[in-house]
């Protein structure tokens, strides 16, 4: 296994590395063919990536390597690579439910260091291996439910030292033993079992000294005894059961009640235990105080629980609750019964005195009391929300001075009258969204003072007379629906910070024409404001929005659906220099006016889609220099000139699906542009289909072949011109920098050339060595040397000044020079160096020496020069590091045994040898 794991690393590292040399930046890869970044409405650099509901097989290979955020539910997948996941650093968020993964490789997230949520329920999962989970050392939450495990490996859980819940819900699990290692990992709190084929849960079983797990959720059709036996689960606080198949038969062994003295949370869905063994689990457990039940028990109706504060009765299929059931339950907080089928609210409830939540959606009670919450006056929140109430009267509610949240939507009332002309001073959300009101009347609530949240959206709102919101102060959000002739009147509404109204076009249009617009002057707080008109129509009688738009000189954000019949006038947006967000939908905007921008240049978001837009010419002149979210869903474009994205230098994210895209070489530069700018992300663009030409229908608009439309003549113009002008930075930069290089490559190449020419003409050598020297130093060569090499040793030497033939360009001389002799014997001093000619003599020398393999070089130093004077000659540097010398003033006592020296490196042949130790000079300078 090490051996494989080494393997994936291994495979992982060279991928970083391919990345790393190809200078890829993987997140800057926008538009990615199976997903879409999601929207951030703040700009932060964080990806968070959505794949869901893509049929996909394999995990997309172009995800963005530093995502923080993954999601691939509902999808095909079958197996986890060990590449898929690779260098994700930052990853701490990854959902891989819904999938049909049977198979993970080793090391598939080893790299996911920070991953705090790993989601892998619905798969198709066996077994969890040894190394599966290895390098997610952070990981807090795990989900696994809804597999087929039968197997775990004893290691599988030793890497997730942080892991916190677990969900193993829906399994095949069978011994509580290979659950062991979960229960020690020392952050574990909280641990799903349900529905999995465990006998039983026994401490026995377990080698465990103490569990830090807080919550255990258990349950199976096999289990037959849950017994706790040592003192394993001191901290344990909620337990729940299930059973599906057989009922009462669980065993409950729990001898010492101390070992679950910690027990608050009970939760039981269907009749696991007898009626006996529930009893005596209630009287054991001390510190109960939450009970969920989904079937109603006789114990219930003896009222035992007088400890309880919060009772959950959810779907328990009931239609009433015995008298006398909730009695005793003296200090109950919470009640919960929803679906049920209630026709009435329980009259027990008026006993219980300290109840503050109490909810009864999804019943059947058609009418409420005056008596039924007359003692519950602690009532905070109350929830009667889809049942089939028709009328209330003003005493219903009129003791609940408490209450904050009150949800009465989804009912049949008829008329709301002065059901809340009553004591609900506290009242800060009211919900009667789809109720049967026709009418909103003058002062519906006017006494709700300190409401925050009001929703009377619905369908059947014929008329709303004015002065119906008179009264709410406080009113922040409203949800309202209006018939089309509304006069809209808000006033007093000075807090309204959110309005969304709904327009009814169903009926006659009624056309008239308010009075004045006075009546909502006072809707200046507004920020967010949103029109949906449902049906048809002929363009509004009242233009409501565009009258009250004039008055929201805060407003950020503003929608209109199905209002505008036409583009809306260019002057519509003029008092709403705040607005960062537009959504201009369903509405006919072919003739949209590019001025209607020019008031709000801080818009970041922007949503037309839906509308006839044909062209994005618009966005030319719109100036939207803040956009960064433009969405143009459902419209008719055809062709993009890439060149408006120019105009939209925030852009980040562009959805453009469903228009009508011609796959021709008009947007040729469009296509280029989606899969090559490094800002904005084209949402879905490779699901983008042609419409155009019909011979292309189907196929997709980034299949198509831009390349054959470079072709043409302009495109070879724009590209010569553009190889011109890096051509032309190119080379000036080589002459600003590498001009020496250059000129040497040059020679070099010059030498080469000259001596192929010479080895082909086979000329023999003129002469013993070439002394290439300064005139500075003539003196010494005439005095010292010529005597002695010439005289006493008879070499035939060459001398610039002597044997150079007059008229030709001393670069051929110099090189005829070189080559006509078998050895150059460089007189080396600081005025050597320094002049140009020299040095290039010893490059051309030093390549005959280096890369002809040919020992031809002699160096006679005339002065002492330390090696860092040297530097600048680079090459000489190199020759004096690598190979002996002759140095002039160190030998001056001794001339004789200098000259024999040259003398043994003039009689040496062209082979270069190991041995180059025949030149014997000093050492290093
Ligand atoms: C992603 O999209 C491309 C093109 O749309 C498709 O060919 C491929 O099968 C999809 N799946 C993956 C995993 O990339
Ligand atoms: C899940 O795995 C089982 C075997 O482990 C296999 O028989 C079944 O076909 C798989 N299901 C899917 C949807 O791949
Ligand atoms: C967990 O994440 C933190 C950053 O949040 C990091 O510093 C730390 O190294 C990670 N721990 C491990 C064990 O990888
Ligand atoms: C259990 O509850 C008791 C009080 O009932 C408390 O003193 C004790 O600290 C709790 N133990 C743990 C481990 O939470
Ligand atoms: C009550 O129980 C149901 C399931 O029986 C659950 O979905 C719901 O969240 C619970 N409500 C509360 C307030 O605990
Ligand atoms: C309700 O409260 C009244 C006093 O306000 C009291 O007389 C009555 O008995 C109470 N009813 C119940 C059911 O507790
Ligand atoms: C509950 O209220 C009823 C009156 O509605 C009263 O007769 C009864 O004694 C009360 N029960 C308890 C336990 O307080």
């Amino acid at each position: 296994a090490s051996v494989m794991a080494m393997g994936s690393l291994s495979v992982c590292f060279i991928l970083k590395l391919l990345f790393f040399l190809l200078q890829i930046t993987p997140s800057l890869a926008y538009s990615l063919k199976n997903c879409t970044l999601d929207y951030q409405e703040t700009p932060y650099d964080d990806i968070y990536l959505n794949c869901a509901s893509r049929k996909l097989m394999t995990v997309p290979d172009d995800i963005p390597k530093d995502a923080v955020s993954v999601k691939l539910p509902n999808n095909q997948i079958k197996n986890i690579n060990k590449e898929d996941f690779c260098g994700m650093s930052k990853l701490t968020y990854l959902d891989l439910s819904e999938n049909l993964i049977s198979y993970v490789d080793i090391g598939s997230f080893i790299d996911l260091i920070l991953l705090k949520t790993l989601k892998m329920g619905q798969n198709n999962l066996t077994s969890l291996t040894g190394n599966m989970f290895q390098g997610l050392s952070n990981l807090t939450m795990l989900d696994l439910n809804e597999n087929n495990i039968q197997f775990i490996h004893a290691s599988a859980f030793q890497f997730l030292t942080s892991l916190q819940m677990l969900d193993l819900g829906y399994n095949m699990l069978q011994k509580v033993f290979d659950i062991q290692p979960i229960l020690q990992l020392t952050q574990i709190q909280r641990l799903d079992l349900r529905y999995n084929q465990f006998p039983s849960f026994e401490t026995k079983d377990l080698m465990l000294n103490i569990s830090s797990l807080k919550e255990l959720s258990i349950s199976g059709n096999n289990l037959e005894r849950f017994s706790i036996t040592t003192p394993a689960f001191p901290y344990l606080k909620k337990l729940e059961f299930s059973t599906l198949g057989r009922h009462f038969s669980l065993k409950w062994d729990i001898p010492d009640e101390t070992l679950l003295r910690n027990i608050t949370h009970l939760y039981i869905d269907h009749p696991v235990f007898s009626f006996k063994e529930f009893q005596n689990i209630l009287q054991s457990l001390d510190s109960l105080r939450h009970l969920r039940l989904n079937y109603l028990n006789k114990v219930l109706k003896k009222g035992l629980l007088s400890t309880l504060i919060e009772l959950n009765l959810t779907e328990t299929h009931i239609n009433a609750l015995p008298k006398g059931s909730l009695q005793l339950m003296k200090n109950l907080n919470s009640l919960n019964v929803k679906s049920n089928s209630l026709t009435k609210v329980p009259n027990d409830i008026k006993n219980l005195t300290f109840l503050e939540i109490l909810t009864m959606d999804y019943n059947l009670i058609s009418e409420l009391t005056c008596e039924d919450f007359v003692n519950t006056t602690r009532l905070t929140e109350l929830s009667l929300n889809t049942n089939r109430i028709t009328k209330l009267d003003k005493c219903v509610f009129g003791n609940l001075t408490n209450l904050k949240r009150l949800d009465l939507s989804n009912n049949l009332l008829l008329k709301f009258g002065d059901t809340f002309q009553t004591a609900l001073q506290k009242l800060e959300v009211l919900n009667l969204n789809y109720n049967s009101v026709i009418i909103l009347e003058k002062g519906d609530f006017q006494n709700l003072k300190s409401l925050k949240t009001l929703n009377v959206a619905s369908n059947s709102v014929g008329r709303v007379k004015s002065k119906t919101f008179q009264g709410l102060n406080s009113l922040k959000d409203l949800t309202v629906s209006l018939p089309l002739d509304y006069e809209p009147y808000f006033r007093g509404l000075h807090l309204l910070e959110n309005l969304i109204i709904y327009l009814n076009t169903d009926g006659t249009l009624k056309l008239t024409q308010p009075s004045g617009y006075e009546a909502y002057t006072n809707i200046k707080s507004l920020k967010s404001f949103t029109v949906i008109c449902s049906g048809y129509h002929y363009g509004l009688p009242l233009d409501v929005p565009n009258q009250l738009l004039q008055y929201m000189k805060h407003l950020e954000l503003f929608k209109a659906v199905n209002v505008y019949i036409h583009a809306p006038v260019v002057d519509t947006f003029k008092y709403n220099s705040q607005l960062k967000t537009l959504t201009l939908a369903n509405t006919d905007l072919s003739e949209l006016n590019p001025e209607l921008f020019l008031s709000i240049p801080n818009l970041q978001s922007l949503d037309l889609s839906e509308s006839n837009i044909k062209s994005l010419d618009f966005l030319l002149q719109a100036n939207l220099n803040a956009l960064r979210y433009l969405k143009l869903t459902d419209n008719e474009i055809n062709v993009i000139n890439e060149t408006v994205f120019q105009f939209l230098p925030s852009l980040t994210y562009l959805d453009l699906s469903n228009n009508q895209f011609s796959c021709e070489c008009s947007n040729a530069g469009f296509v280029q542009w989606i899969k090559n700018n490094k800002q904005t992300q084209v949402v879905n663009a490779h699901q983008y289909e042609c419409s155009f030409p019909l011979d292309r229908r189907g196929t997709f608009l980034l299949d198509f072949d831009v390349q054959s439309c470079w072709n043409d003549g302009s495109f070879f113009y724009f590209i010569s011109s553009t190889c011109l002008v890096v051509l032309t930075l190119l080379t000036s930069f080589i002459y600003h920098f590498l001009r020496w290089q250059l000129a040497y490559t040059f020679h070099l190449f010059l030498a080469f050339v000259y001596d192929s020419r010479r080895r082909k003409k086979g000329d023999p050598h003129q002469f013993d060595a070439f002394v290439s020297y300064n005139v500075h130093d003539e003196d010494w060569v005439y005095r010292e040397m010529l005597p002695v090499l010439e005289g006493e040793q008879g070499w035939r030497l060459c001398l610039h000044h002597r044997d150079f033939q007059p008229g030709k360009p001393i670069m051929e001389n110099i090189t005829d020079a070189i080559y006509g002799s078998r050895k150059t014997i460089c007189v080396i001093s600081r005025h050597y160096l320094q002049s140009e000619w020299c040095s290039r003599e010893i490059q051309m020398a030093s390549f005959r020496l280096f890369d002809e393999q040919k020992d031809v070089l002699i160096l006679l130093f005339l002065e002492d020069i330390p090696s860092r004077h040297l530097s600048p000659y680079y090459r000489m540097r190199k020759l004096v590091k690598k190979r002996t010398y002759l140095s002039w003033p160190q030998a001056a006592q001794h001339p004789g045994v200098f000259w024999q020296n040259v003398q043994r490196a003039l009689q040496t042949g062209d082979a270069l040898t190991e041995e180059t130790d025949l030149l014997t000079g000093p050492a290093g300078p």
